[in-house]
């Protein structure tokens, strides 16, 4: 089943949409990479280390499509809010930690939206 990924901006006033084939997903390809093959800019300055928060986006919807938030994830908020995890429970994520979970979305109709400052 292809997967719907909405790409929106801020403030909601532009959105890209895209239909990802199953066949594209691969369990070891993280959400930024994903983002970034379908040719919209992800920022990073560590490669994809959990240390920058460059690529960090916001899930709006379908977050039960990607896996739970990783140690590495968790330390990174810790260090940014002194322990307090309140981007995650707001949606945030680091999307070069963040993975599309394939058997998650086997129903038609599986959406995923996310939004950052720079789209
Ligand atoms: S690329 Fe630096 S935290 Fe994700």
């Amino acid at each position: 089943m292809p997967l719907l990924i909405q790409c929106w901006s801020d403030d909601r006033s532009r959105k890209r949409e895209f239909q990802v084939e199953d066949t594209l997903l691969d369990s070891k390809m993280s959400l930024m990479s994903l983002i970034q093959k379908l040719g919209m800019p992800v920022g990073s300055s560590c490669g994809g280390e959990s240390q920058c928060g460059w690529c960090r986006v916001r899930v709006l919807k379908g977050a039960e499509v990607l896996n739970a938030p990783t140690e590495l994830e968790r330390a990174y908020y810790a260090r940014q809010t002194g322990g307090e995890n309140e981007e995650l429970v707001q949606g945030f994520r680091l999307s070069c930690q963040a993975y599309i979970q394939k058997e998650s979305f086997e129903q038609e109709g599986a959406e995923l939206w996310v939004s950052t400052t720079y789209w």
